[in-house]
């Protein structure tokens, strides 16, 4: 990756996406369940840029979505309807309608009253509604609790007697369909203990339904699969793969899984130029022009994530790498060996395809950085770096409005 060209072809701060990274990452995963009928729903949430949906959806990636604005992302990028799967725990009226509608795969159900809303919504609009249900199958994912979402205490999924009540209950509704079973127990992954766990308990359950003649054909065991920011050692799709089969011997349903960060979270680069240099005391800081509102993860989860100076090497001192926004809060890594820089070098933040700049945002007005793929050895602008007018848009004409009022 020539980051240097990259940066004077489109400035800093600059995200930039390998697009046949994650192409590779994409027929890893959907090699490891060859031996079944499998449908790979990228969670656009990691990543939602256009061009990132279309490129997978041209590998035959379907979507989970979870908001109306991701499935209407979906369909712009031209990923099919059938492959799309709306979850969420509070999707309201208007959500669901759209989804309904747009007659997608299905929607996850994540309790009883969203049961129900969207069984009034499909009677009103005289079509059946294809659902599974959210299962929280009390298993400890073992990652940040922020991103934990299969134990009781979370507010995810309902568990597995409120589950087989539900798919009763669509059993005798002639709005209701169900046709999967759902469970994603979090996020950043790395032990297959959990995984097993879960898809043990929602196996049981699948199997059960059977038994009174409830046909489920998508068994969805969400995503979450770790990727490697340091030295984390990760599961590998074959073994993932392995773990969620073995529970499912004898059942022909379709596997699902919603995989985000592992298909584009180490495909991203996040360009950033180094503005300052400083002391304070002993401690050294990186001052450059990307900042916690282009990439959240260290202050909101002091994650980690490798920064190198580009074209640079040789000894180093340790270095705080901050951002210009007013908090102190605003780092991009904290105690990185860097060597000596000065105004105009460049520093790169790795493992930032996922959850990086679909999380940015405009704190202290700064416009968002420009997006770019590289595939094949071509890089593309991908999203446009924003602008002032993008800023202020939705704002000028209230503004102006007000004025004449005032006049
Ligand atoms: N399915 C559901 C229902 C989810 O809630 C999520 C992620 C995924 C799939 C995809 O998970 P993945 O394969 O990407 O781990 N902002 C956090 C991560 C939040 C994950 C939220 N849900 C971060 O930056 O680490």
């Amino acid at each position: 990756m020539d980051f240097t060209k990259l940066a004077s072809k489109y400035q800093t701060p600059l995200y930039i996406y390998d697009f046949d990274y994650i192409r590779a990452q994409f027929n890893s995963i959907k090699e490891a369940f060859r031996a079944r009928k499998s449908l790979i729903c990228y969670a656009l949430k990691a990543n939602s840029n256009l061009s990132v949906l279309k490129h997978l959806a041209a590998l035959g990636a379907g979507c989970d979505c979870v908001s109306v604005g991701e499935i209407k992302r979906a369909l712009f990028a031209g990923v099919a309807k059938y492959k799309i799967i709306f979850s969420g725990v509070g999707k309201d009226d208007g959500e669901i309608e759209f989804a309904l509608k747009k007659d997608i795969l299905m929607l996850n159900i994540e309790s009883e009253a969203e049961l129900k809303r969207v069984e009034k919504i499909a009677e009103n609009l005289k079509i059946t509604a294809r659902i599974s249900v959210r299962v929280n199958p009390n298993v400890d994912a073992k990652t940040h609790p922020y991103i934990s979402t299969g134990l009781k205490k979370n507010k995810f999924g309902v568990d597995i007697d409120t589950a087989k009540k539900l798919y009763i209950y669509c059993k005798n509704s002639p709005f209701l369909e169900p046709v999967g079973i759902h469970c994603h127990i979090g996020s950043q992954i790395l032990d297959i203990a959990p995984y097993r766990d879960a898809t043990s308990v929602t196996a049981d359950l699948l199997k059960s339904l059977k038994a009174l003649d409830i046909d489920i054909k998508f068994f969805d065991v969400g995503g979450g699969l770790g990727i490697c920011y340091k030295d984390e050692i990760t599961i590998e799709p074959y073994d993932f793969a392995q773990a969620v089969l073995a529970n499912l011997a004898g059942t022909d349903v379709t596997i699902v899984c919603e995989l985000g960060r592992f298909l584009v979270g180490n495909g991203g680069y996040l360009l950033t130029k180094v503005l300052y240099e400083k002391y304070n005391g002993a401690k050294r800081f990186i001052i450059v022009d990307a900042a916690m509102n282009d990439l959240i993860r260290p202050s909101l989860y002091d994650a980690y994530h490798e920064i190198e100076a580009v074209n640079k090497s040789g000894g180093g001192i340790l270095a705080d790498v901050v951002g210009p926004v007013c908090e102190s809060g605003d780092f991009l890594g904290k105690d990185v060996m860097l060597p000596s820089l000065e105004n105009g070098d460049l520093l790169v933040v790795k493992s930032a395809g996922a959850y990086g700049f679909s999380m940015s945002s405009n704190y202290n007005s700064r416009e968002r950085a420009a997006e770019v793929a590289v595939e094949n050895g071509k890089d593309r602008l991908i999203r446009k770096r924003e602008s002032f007018e993008d800023l202020i848009n939705l704002e000028r004409e209230c503004l102006e409005g007000a004025n004449e009022e005032n006049r």
